[in-house]
């Protein structure tokens, strides 16, 4: 355990490779000068890559105009994102965007949005949200409560209203669950399009999306898209769930908005579900931080970059090449369920290994990859979202220290 800083965190974190003290391009630079290669964008955050000066002097720019002005009223960089996701991002009948301050809030936003909108409607006895089998939507206690992250849930069920659940891969057992819950009861489904840190990268099959579509439509349940991961280009496609044949009613975003340089998510909804809202005089709450200028103008910034330097379209080539890098290096070992992913969005499920010893073992190679798992359930993983400008050399180094990391683990595991 890191004993350097005894007061820097609340409760003792994994041993760190020292102070970070910079990042340039996909690498974070500690105190004494060592170099570790971000395999994982943070927590799946980044996007352009660390150190980008143009996206420090926006924000530095926007705070020098303006602190704190209440999320009720426009400034200029809010009001420029937001009409920017508008007119480039979103899909073609969303035209409002709620801002907060990271995807937890944002997934808590959905909830309440969900429910004002079948309260709005006069359909009071809507509430439940049915989530998956694994997922993570974050750790408030609304977000918990949707989630099927078992060990981060631990410990907290008296506090968490209870919801539905459902294996993530399978749209029959979503209908069963509906109408086991009573399907007057049931506001939203929210699923991530490709599983992130509970299951690293886990993809349902073709048919998934439309069939879930279709049970959805039926029972008048919301489909939330949780892109807190997936959103602005990480898979390759501009939106995860862009790559099925479906539409969410509301499409939840954060991290890579502003690739992480200011704290910002997004939620957003279609006319067809805000219209009863507003006709009901309703609304959502906003968080004090709703829509920080200086965060809005980081996320104008890098979103910028992203569209100059068409990454969205780098992060398919790329990813598609390092999963194949990746499925040639480890997918035949033993210690490998399934290597899998879209774009730069990649997981390497584990066959008995726990998650942690393997990136403890490639930390120790200088390369930073996300522990993914979820509790007993679900095999741990490792999950991989790099910058969406990672070069063809960090990549063979990604993959080739996974490997090295992978067979020393797996080598310990069986000599123990
Ligand atoms: C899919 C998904 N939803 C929600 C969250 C929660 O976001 P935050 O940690 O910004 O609150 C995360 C965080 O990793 C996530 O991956």
């Amino acid at each position: 355990m890191e004993t350097a800083h005894p007061h820097f965190s609340l409760t003792p974190q994994p041993t760190s490779p020292g102070m970070i003290v910079r990042a340039e391009g996909c690498e974070l630079i500690t105190s004494d000068g060592r170099r570790i290669l971000d395999a994982v964008g943070g927590a799946a955050v980044n996007n352009v890559g660390h150190g980008r000066r143009e996206v420090a002097d926006a924000v530095a720019e926007a705070m020098r105009q303006l602190d704190y002005v209440v999320p009720l009223w426009p400034t200029p960089n809010r009001v420029a994102l937001g009409e920017y996701l508008v007119d480039e991002w979103l899909p073609a009948d969303f035209e409002h965007v709620f801002f907060a301050g990271g995807g937890s809030e944002a997934n808590d936003t959905a909830v309440r949005l969900a429910r004002m909108y079948h309260v709005s409607r006069g359909d009071e006895q809507r509430y439940k949200v049915i989530g998956r089998v694994p997922s993570y939507h974050g750790s408030t206690l609304a977000t918990l409560a949707i989630g099927g992250h078992m060990n981060r849930r631990d410990g907290f069920d008296p506090l968490l209203a209870e919801h539905p659940k459902v294996p993530w891969d399978n749209a029959d057992a979503l209908a069963a669950a509906i109408e086991a819950a009573d399907p007057s009861t049931v506001a939203a489904f929210i699923a991530e399009p490709v599983i992130g840190a509970s299951g690293p990268a886990l993809t349902p099959g073709l048919d998934y999306w439309a069939r879930v579509s279709e049970v959805c439509r039926e029972y008048g349940v919301l489909m939330i898209s949780d892109e807190v991961m997936t959103g602005f280009g990480r898979t390759g496609r501009r939106w995860g769930f862009e790559h099925d044949d479906w539409e969410p009613d509301i499409v939840v975003a954060a991290k890579a908005i502003t690739g992480g340089y200011t704290p910002l998510s997004m939620v957003s909804a279609s006319n067809q579900v805000l219209e009863p809202i507003i006709a009901d005089g309703n609304g959502v709450m906003f968080f004090t931080y709703s829509g920080h200028d200086a965060s809005c103008a980081g996320a104008l910034a890098v979103l910028r970059i992203l569209a100059d330097e068409q990454l969205v379209e780098r992060a398919a080539t790329v990813g598609a090449s390092m999963l194949a890098k990746l499925q040639a290096a480890v997918g035949r070992s033993s210690a490998v369920v399934e290597v899998r992913g879209r774009g730069l969005m990649l997981g390497v499920e584990l066959n008995g290994l726990a998650s942690a010893d393997v990136v403890a073992a490639a930390l120790e190679r200088d390369v930073w990859i996300y522990p993914g798992g979820s509790g007993p359930a679900v095999n741990d993983g490792l999950l991989f979202a790099p910058p969406l400008v990672v070069s063809d050399e960090q990549v063979d180094q990604i993959v080739a220290v996974t490997a090295a990391a992978i067979d020393e683990v797996a080598a310990g595991v069986v000599s123990a």
